[in-house]
């Protein structure tokens, strides 16, 4: 096999969220988030599974940190649980959820592990849920309330900040699709919220500055590249759109201060005017230090004017292999995503904060072979160096996930972890892809 070998001050990680893995969802004073709200309402997760408990991390961390620091993991991406620290989501302090959070990064930095700060993914209060949530721009002042208390708790140890996860997910599968907390049906909603998450983070980075903390602030998105099945011009159209939809509705006004002009064209039609302020899009827009990517796949587009959603519809290649969760198996959309972030965006470093995959995986005699996650991960990894090769910026690269953990809408039928989990005891087992990691990292190269 060739050897490909990574620059030298490139960092290897690893993430995860809170609400995915701590479980303690009651705990030394912790309030309800939308999640705990979610999951608890029969009908909504696959097993009507919920995060109640987790891979009981709250509990566990030292021993999770312990198998970091055995893999050789360079930094930790987790997300901090708003309401673990600030119950009613403004206001009283939750002083036993701030300690955790604490003891997490002193136990990382012990391992000589870097922390890396999530706000938000995803586990908003619930109280803040009840005023309308991120649909009503007051969450603008809380949020930035929040992270400063986590910048003055926090900001002499952490130094790479990521504001909001994947504001595509909180935004569409949340409050339009609603197949996520909290549930609601409402693409206006949905429209709404998306530029509100986008105006917190921009106050979040403006915080940050304003406030002279050393270190990197950035935020974190979901980018799928899309491809037009054919060279109609109907397909090249459709995945176009999609493109809007997914990707240009949020690197656009963050990099160039204005939403996509289709998009925002049709949207105005359909749904109205949203509530916006007059230095809304300049605030987005706003130098950050780097840029997260979550990439798992690419989607594939057809014309089908029988289709709602504007004639969009993704289609699958039969002859490509596809991860658990049906998502096609596409390291070269990882590579031609870099290149095109690098040349029509932006020139600052990116990391790549997610990539990952699920996969059907056995334990057989405290073994699991997972050699599907291997192959998976060794050929995003060989996209990565290729875009590195051609000038892209890339610094850092986060696996998801450390371990298995609780998927959302698909409770815990999908496991993604290096670490696997078994949910009764919640014990820990490395599977063969966290030895393998373990290689690529100590050689910084595969
Ligand atoms: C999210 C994770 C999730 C992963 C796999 C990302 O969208 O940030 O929380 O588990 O994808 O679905």
């Amino acid at each position: 096999m060739e050897k490909y070998k990574f620059p030298q001050d490139f960092r290897w990680g690893t993430a995860t969220s809170s609400y995915q893995i701590e479980g303690a969802y009651n705990q030394d004073g912790k309030g309800l988030s939308i999640w705990d709200t979610f999951t608890h309402s029969e009908g909504n997760i696959y097993n009507n599974d919920t995060g109640d408990q987790a891979c009981d991390h709250y509990n566990r961390y030292k021993e999770d940190v312990k198998l970091m620091e055995k893999m050789g993991i360079n930094s930790y991406r987790f997300s901090i649980s708003w309401p673990r620290v600030l119950p009613n989501g403004r206001g009283e302090v939750n002083k036993k959820g701030l300690k955790f959070y604490k003891n997490l990064v002193d136990e990382l930095l012990k391992a000589n592990i870097e922390p890396v700060v999530t706000f938000y993914h995803w586990d908003l209060p619930q109280k803040l849920q009840d005023e309308g949530g991120w649909g009503n721009r007051d969450i603008v002042k809380y949020f930035v309330n929040y992270a400063e208390l986590i910048f003055d708790e926090l900001g002499d140890k952490v130094k790479t900040w990521i504001t909001i996860n994947e504001p595509f997910v909180v935004a569409f599968h949340g409050n339009s699709r609603g197949d996520h907390a909290p549930g609601i049906k409402n693409h206006k909603v949905a429209l709404q919220v998306a530029h509100n998450l986008l105006v917190s983070h921009g106050e979040v980075v403006k915080k940050f500055r304003n406030k002279n903390l050393d270190g990197d602030i950035g935020i974190s998105l979901n980018l799928t590249p899309t491809y037009s099945f054919t060279d109609k011009k109907e397909d090249v159209q459709a995945a176009k759109l999609l493109d809007e939809y997914i990707n240009g509705w949020f690197l656009d006004p963050i990099f160039k201060g204005k939403y996509p002009d289709k998009l925002s064209n049709i949207y105005l039609k359909k749904y109205g005017k949203i509530n916006k302020k007059k230095n809304d899009l300049e605030l987005i827009n706003q130098d950050i230090d780097f840029l997260g990517i979550n990439y798992y796949s690419r989607a594939l587009v057809k014309y089908n004017p029988e289709l709602k959603f504007y004639g969009i519809e993704t289609v699958k290649r039969k002859e490509n292999d596809y991860t658990e969760m049906d998502w096609e198996i596409y390291p070269d959309g990882l590579y031609d995503l870099l290149i095109n972030i690098n040349h029509n965006y932006t020139d600052i470093p990116i990391f790549i904060t997610e990539n990952g995959a699920a996969f059907d995986d056995k334990i057989i005699n405290k073994k699991i072979n997972d050699s599907k996650r291997i192959k998976y991960l060794y050929s995003h990894f060989k996209s990565a160096y290729k875009a590195l090769q051609n000038g892209v910026p890339l610094k850092r690269y986060y696996v998801w996930s450390l371990m298995d953990n609780f998927e959302w809408a698909y409770g815990y039928s999908k496991r993604f972890g290096l670490i696997y989990i078994d949910y009764k005891t919640k014990k820990r087992f490395l599977k063969d892809s966290a030895y393998w990691y373990k290689k690529v990292i100590k050689n910084n190269s595969i």
